[in-house]
């Protein structure tokens, strides 16, 4: 047991040290937005993934965002996109992030990005992976590449293979109405999740490539006897059969490869162009654990937005320090009355140390009203809370 588990840890440090994993953030910036009141004088500290939800919160007209992150890939993706604000134009950012790929990648890089890029890595790293874009090859977008791309290239390839599957899930993509939508999924569930996909699912190396560590797989199968599959049942239920499937832009970027301009994140929307790109120097990135960040940052900070970050953390013994740390430093860099923000795999959050419950007022009615309202669908539950003195 002892040998496998190291084996797994070794799987997901060597796909999460080695790629960029996230090419879109996979949260819902709607519901945040609701949960969070963000204000001119918000000092948000968010884990940065793609980037795409700090760019939203430029729209509330927040005084900062600091974008921290482990792996120095994904703040590269967000300074590329900064870059592109600063430098470029709507259609050009649409190109790239809304197509996520461009005929004239490697030229306008080079001209307009590459020189306001942060640090020595992200250009390395920018020069190598540029050709993401380039529109060739088996996988022809920037949404198939990264480890996450990947994975959702290899499941779309699933389905293509498959006429019936494939039929079944363009026209749930394509539906009309809540009916039409119920009626697809019911269809295609059982062609999706038949013996072969689910044993593949149930692979650590999968999930892995999709960001999900051991600690978060044990979480999400915990309830079920089905363990990690009957999760994955019930979140795709919820999210493709019972909302609607029209405005959702995360499931329909890893369907069709892209965004269009009617269904994308409002970063990729002309009409909020411009006032993104007035604020967009209002975002720093940062290369760290988010403890470290905070000890090199010390501040008094409004928001902190964790994703599912925690998750990572839970209950695994060699990390539960790191997990106690993390929330004393955000506890001491707390403006009074600060917003935490969380997502779970996990039903209950019942492995936070135990002082989280004197300085932490959850908000449980109104994160579980916004939960389910949540487009991306693949947490078990939301959290809000506020820091008390
Ligand atoms: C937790 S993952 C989850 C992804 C997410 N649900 C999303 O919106 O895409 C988000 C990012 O957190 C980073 N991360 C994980 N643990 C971290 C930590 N302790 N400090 C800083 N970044 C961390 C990962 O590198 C990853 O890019």
């Amino acid at each position: 047991m002892g040998l496998i588990h190291s084996l797994n840890e070794r799987i997901f440090h060597h796909i999460h040290n080695k790629s960029l994993v996230y090419n879109a953030c996979w949260e819902d910036p709607r519901c945040d937005r609701q949960l969070l009141q963000l204000t001119p004088m918000s000092r948000v500290v968010v884990l940065t993934s793609a980037g795409c939800n700090a760019l939203d919160y430029l729209l509330d007209d927040v005084a900062h965002i600091s974008c921290v992150d482990v792996n120095p890939r994904q703040n590269a993706l967000l300074q590329f996109k900064v870059a592109l604000f600063e430098g470029s134009d709507y259609d050009t950012l649409f190109r790239f992030f809304g197509d996520g790929k461009f005929d004239r990648a490697r030229e306008v890089f080079y001209d307009c990005v590459f020189p306001r890029l942060h640090d020595a890595f992200s250009r390395r790293w920018w020069e190598y992976f540029i050709d993401a874009f380039s529109g060739r090859g088996l996988r022809p977008s920037f949404y198939w590449h990264g480890s996450s791309g990947v994975a959702a290239w290899l499941i779309r390839q699933w389905l293509r293979v498959r006429p019936s599957a494939w039929k079944m899930a363009q026209a749930l993509f394509a539906a009309k109405d809540m009916e039409e939508q119920a009626y697809y999924y019911d269809k295609l569930e059982p062609c999706f999740f038949t013996p072969l996909f689910t044993w593949a699912l149930r692979q650590h190396a999968f999930q892995s490539m999709l960001g999900v560590p051991t600690s978060q797989q044990k979480l999400a199968a915990a309830p079920y006897s089905s363990g990690l599959v009957g999760y994955f049942v019930d979140c795709l239920r919820r999210v493709l059969r019972n909302l609607p499937l029209q405005d959702n832009y995360f499931w329909k970027l890893y369907f069709y490869g892209h965004y269009t301009s009617a269904c994308c994140p409002n970063y990729l929307k002309s009409e909020y162009f411009s006032v993104i790109r007035q604020r967009v120097s209002r975002i720093s990135t940062h290369t760290s654990t988010l403890s470290e960040f905070l000890k090199q940052h010390p501040g008094q900070y409004t928001h902190f937005v964790l994703l599912d970050h925690q998750d990572w953390m839970a209950r695994e013994p060699a990390m539960g320090s790191a997990l106690e740390e993390e929330w004393r430093l955000i506890l001491d860099n707390a403006a009074p009355g600060a917003y935490v923000l969380m997502r779970s795999a996990a039903r209950e959050l019942d492995f936070l140390p135990n002082f989280i419950q004197r300085r932490v007022v959850f908000d449980i009615e109104t994160a579980e009203r916004v939960h389910r309202q949540d487009r991306v669908g693949t947490y078990a539950s939301t959290w809000i809370g506020q820091i008390v003195l």
